[in-house]
């Protein structure tokens, strides 16, 4: 990347820090903008312990949470792999979930800047389709987002660190938006020590885990309970709640076993928008 390109990315990822100033970045050099006039609101960077463990439904949840108390909330799955074409409109099944459970509509050029056609890694199925995945335009996208609501929940792809493109990954991505994380945890086999690498990958970021959920994505597993114990002792963040295997998954059903009201910038309830 070039160094223009570099002082552009950071003035944004200055801007967007600035919308959830919480979570400022430490530089002291980092320039004033306009958006550090916006009052804070909540928005959060959803990653997971792994593909396929609820992070679109964790990240639904809370759109479909902050809706309910009326909060203009968007959601963005800001890098889709795996998409189809209907009615001349590219559908990505994760981008379609958040769309349904947030409650403003911005175009899907904003809520999704990449949106790849193969289901497969993104870096793979980007360079299949000639395309570079790049931070700008997801940061330009937030930014516009941003503004337009109250709320943003962005979801990550697969675990912290999925590469992009040959030198960006997610958590390089995590890191501009400066957002406080989220993790979902995937209950199975094996998700203790991926769950408590991700929470040092996330700290060596710099970024705060705001909380994380446990996810119940088997219909069974073996010592689950001792396994969230162990999360539990481990992790210095809110256990945010446990999602049961739930026979019909959806927004509504997940959010009912999730506890948010101390997340940083939660909104308060309120009666009117
Ligand atoms: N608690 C649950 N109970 C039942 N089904 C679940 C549960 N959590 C997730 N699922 C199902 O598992 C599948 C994967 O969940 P989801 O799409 O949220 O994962 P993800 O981490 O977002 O995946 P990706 O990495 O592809 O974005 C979905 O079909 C979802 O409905
Ligand atoms: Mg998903």
């Amino acid at each position: 990347m070039s160094s223009d390109k570099n002082a552009i990315s950071l003035d944004l990822a200055a801007k967007a820090a600035a919308i959830a100033p919480d979570f400022a970045p430490a530089s002291a050099a980092a320039p004033a903008t306009a958006a550090s006039a916006w009052p804070p609101r909540f928005c959060c960077f959803v990653s997971g312990t792994d593909t396929e463990i609820g992070k679109t439904l964790v990240s639904s949840a809370l759109l479909h949470a902050l809706v309910k108390q009326r909060v203009r909330a968007c959601g963005m799955k800001p890098v889709a792999a795996g998409a189809e074409l209907r009615d001349g409109v590219l559908h990505n099944e994760d981008a379609d979930q958040l769309i349904a459970a947030g409650n403003v509509t911005m175009p899907q050029s904003l809520t999704t800047p990449y949106m790849l056609l193969e289901p497969a890694a993104p870096h793979i199925t980007a360079a299949m389709e000639g395309v570079t995945v790049e931070p700008m335009p997801i940061l330009a996208a937030y930014l516009e987002i941003a503004a337009a609501c109250d709320a943003v929940v962005i979801e990550g792809v697969g675990g912290f660190r999925v590469p992009l493109n040959d030198t960006f990954d997610t958590a390089d991505l995590a890191q501009q938006l400066n957002l406080p994380v989220i993790l979902v945890v995937g209950l199975r086999l094996g998700c203790i020590s991926h769950a408590l690498l991700t929470v040092e990958a996330i700290a060596a970021r710099g970024l705060k885990l705001v909380g994380w959920v446990a996810n119940e994505t088997q219909a069974e597993m073996n010592f689950a309970d001792e396994n969230v114990d162990a999360l539990k002792q481990r992790i210095h963040a809110p256990l945010l709640g446990r999602i049961p295997r739930l026979a019909r998954p959806c927004a509504a059903s997940a959010a009912e076993y999730l506890n948010l009201t101390g997340l940083p910038n939660w909104p308060a309830r309120r009666n009117h928008i």
